[in-house]
């Protein structure tokens, strides 16, 4: 297994859903019954990773707290013979993944969490998954990135085809076509203005990255919003190693806005095994 390791950023304020998350991490929102970050954990997890590194912040115990064991529920639930329960609380973390957290003192940009997590990774290469991007795919998009990156041996960003308006929200790539599905990049630029983006492909939050990242992103001045940013680092490393650009197969919900997150609710509601069915015959009735 190439990729065993795994950075999630999740020391972001969440100001986009105040007031929900004035008391507690946008991370922990759930999708119908899951938290944001478990289902970017277990993305990871089904994709081969096994040692999660979280950097948080304050007032981001609630996720430490989601990965630990909670003794008293799992008595509670043995007790009253509620085995299903006990397997759902139980499968949160399973026994061969470690959760490891290290802080982000400051606030200072994606680039900078990253590099929080550099000791921790050391000279492997390593994922980093931003849960506020919730990716739907089959195989998962992490494991579909994973694959690629053992036939290149290169760093894979996942990339989809943004609407020109939209070129602000994301790191933009440019380069030559490999496949159909495949971009070798020569360019990323960190939220450009239409005007001025080289593409059309804007990075979703998934990336695999080779240990060289560290360095070019801790000789990067502070970038746009006076952050320091990923996609400058990555710009960097463009210089020494090939960076390919992944286009997946699958759905991102952007849940770092209310309204991608209301549609992941709606979609992932729609195909639960628990509630889908009366779900869907609820929406049928409705008069919009
Ligand atoms: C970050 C990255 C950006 C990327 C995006 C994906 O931006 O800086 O390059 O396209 O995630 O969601 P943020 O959404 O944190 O502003």
């Amino acid at each position: 297994m190439l990729v065993k390791k795994a950075i999630f950023p999740v020391a972001g304020l969440g100001t986009r859903f105040l007031p929900a998350t004035k008391a507690q991490p946008k991370e922990m929102l759930p999708v119908v019954d899951k938290p944001l970050i478990q289902y970017a954990v277990e993305e990871a997890y089904n994709a081969g990773v096994r040692e999660m590194i979280f950097v948080t912040g304050r007032h981001k115990r609630p996720i430490e707290d989601h990965f630990d064991m909670t003794f008293e529920l799992e008595v509670a639930l043995e007790q009253a013979g509620k085995a299903e329960l006990l397997d759902v609380v139980r499968s949160v973390k399973p026994h061969d993944m470690e959760c490891i957290y290290v802080r982000q003192a400051q606030a200072l940009g994606l680039g900078h969490a990253v590099l929080c997590g550099q000791r921790l990774v050391g000279s492997e290469p390593f994922a980093v998954l931003l849960a506020d991007d919730l990716m739907v795919g089959s195989p998962p998009v992490l494991k579909q990135m994973v694959d690629q990156f053992s036939e290149w041996r290169a760093s894979i960003l996942a990339v989809q085809e943004v609407p020109p308006e939209h070129t602000r929200r994301y790191g933009i790539v440019d380069g030559t076509p490999v496949n159909d599905r495949l971009v070798d990049v020569n360019r990323i630029v960190e939220k450009p203005a239409p005007e001025n983006a080289p593409s059309r492909l804007g990075v979703a939050g998934r990336y695999i990255l080779t240990p060289g990242v560290f360095h070019e992103i801790a000789s990067q001045p502070r970038g746009v919003g006076g952050e320091i940013q990923l996609t400058d680092g990555i710009a960097s490393l463009l210089r020494r190693e090939k960076v390919f650009a992944y286009r997946y197969e699958g759905r991102r919900y952007d849940c770092g806005s209310k309204e991608g997150w209301l549609q992941a609710n709606v979609e992932l509601a729609l195909s639960h095994p628990e509630v889908g069915a009366s779900f869907r015959s609820y929406l049928g009735g409705l008069t919009l």
